[in-house]
């Protein structure tokens, strides 16, 4: 019996040794480095600078890019502490994406900025991956992809070249440990990505929110099991609940659950009371919803109403979600 128990102390010395081990290896290996594996066709990319696509790429980046890279400090896009970022996640600043050539963003080639916003490996950094505290884009259509390159490479005076320098971000042990096992880059896309024209209403809602402004993340059930590849496989997809932080990092605040649930979800809206919403962040009976969820006036109302049709369509979950007051 004793040769038994003593075996035994040695096979769980020996796991927690490795156990020990590895997360050693993952503390100061950091966050995975990735192989920066562009095509020769993205490498040659060159985004023609078109009135049109920039205005477009504008529309797109307030709310896609600025409400994290913005500074109050110099009112440009020169980046910011993520506040609202949880806790257990570290300190995470955005960077500086002005046109300045070493301390922004001025010297990435189109290429570089096409391949890092939709995988989310860092083609500067040695291969850097980003973890979810910057979104990717990998089914944003081509010519949205190019509108907001062409955005950033305007004369947008938030974009002006600024030597602004933010302090090196702090990611915690759980966010390496995640970003080993659980969060990847995303893969680029195969075929040409189009956006679904006007006439296909619930094919333009999904895409507008599943593959271009994203509202399933904070609608789900939690962060940490969405799925970015295949967005209806995320747990709870639509049924909201998905605990985020009040602008300040100091209060949760609960997602809504905006399925058409009649008795949890948003089953006994009207579409007039969903454009509110969503467009201008007003509530059905008066008052405005919370942050995170920020009004999406750059939205036009053919897309909300398409989001609309979309949502009609997803599978109802009962989830009743504690709200925040
Ligand atoms: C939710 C917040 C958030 C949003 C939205 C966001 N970013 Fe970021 N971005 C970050 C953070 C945080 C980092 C720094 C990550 C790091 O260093 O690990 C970053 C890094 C970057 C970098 C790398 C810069 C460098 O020099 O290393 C670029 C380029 C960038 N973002 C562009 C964009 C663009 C363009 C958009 C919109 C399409 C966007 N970001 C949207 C948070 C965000
Ligand atoms: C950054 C996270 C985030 C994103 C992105 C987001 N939402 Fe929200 N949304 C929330 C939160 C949090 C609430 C709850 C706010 C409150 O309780 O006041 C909410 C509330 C709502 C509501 C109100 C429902 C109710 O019962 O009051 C609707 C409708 C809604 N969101 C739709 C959308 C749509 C459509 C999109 C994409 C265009 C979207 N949201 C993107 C976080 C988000």
């Amino acid at each position: 019996m004793k040769k038994v128990l003593k075996v035994l102390a040695y096979l769980i010395g020996l796991v927690l040794l490795l156990l020990a081990s590895t997360a050693a290896f993952i503390h100061f290996r950091g966050i995975p480095k990735y192989e920066v594996a562009m095509t020769e066709e993205i490498r040659r990319l060159k985004v023609p600078q078109d009135t049109l696509l920039v205005a477009e790429g504008k529309r797109l980046s307030t709310m896609l890019c600025q409400q994290c890279h913005f500074s109050n400090e110099t009112k440009k896009l020169t980046g910011s502490q993520m506040k609202d970022v949880p806790k257990a996640f570290g300190i995470i600043y955005s960077r500086n994406i002005t046109q300045h050539p070493s301390k922004g963003i001025g010297e990435w080639t189109d290429g570089e900025l096409y391949y890092f916003l939709r995988t989310g490996i860092h083609p500067k950094n040695g291969g850097n991956y980003i973890p979810p505290y910057m979104p990717k884009f990998p089914r944003m259509a081509d010519e949205q992809m190019h509108a907001i390159i062409a955005w950033l490479r305007s004369d947008d005076p938030i974009l002006a070249a600024d030597p602004t320098e933010l302090p090196e971000i702090k990611p915690t042990f759980l966010v390496k440990f995640l970003s080993t096992v659980a969060f990847k880059p995303m893969p680029l896309p195969t075929k040409t990505l189009l956006r679904p024209d006007t006439a296909q209403k619930v094919a333009l809602g999904e895409y507008v929110a599943n593959s271009m402004v994203s509202c399933y993340p904070c609608h789900s059930a939690d962060l940490k099991t969405v799925n970015d590849l295949e967005p209806t496989k995320s747990v709870g997809f639509y049924g909201g609940g998905n605990p985020m932080m009040d602008i300040n990092g100091e209060q949760i605040v609960r997602t809504a659950n905006i399925t058409m649930d009649p008795e949890t979800g948003i089953g006994k809206w009207t579409e007039t009371d969903f454009v509110n919403a969503v467009k201008y962040g007003q509530k059905p009976g008066g008052g405005s919803l919370a942050y995170p969820m920020m009004p999406h006036t750059a939205l036009s109302d053919t897309e909300v109403k398409a989001i609309w049709a979309y949502l009609q369509t997803v599978p109802k979950i009962k989830n009743k979600v504690e709200r925040a007051k």
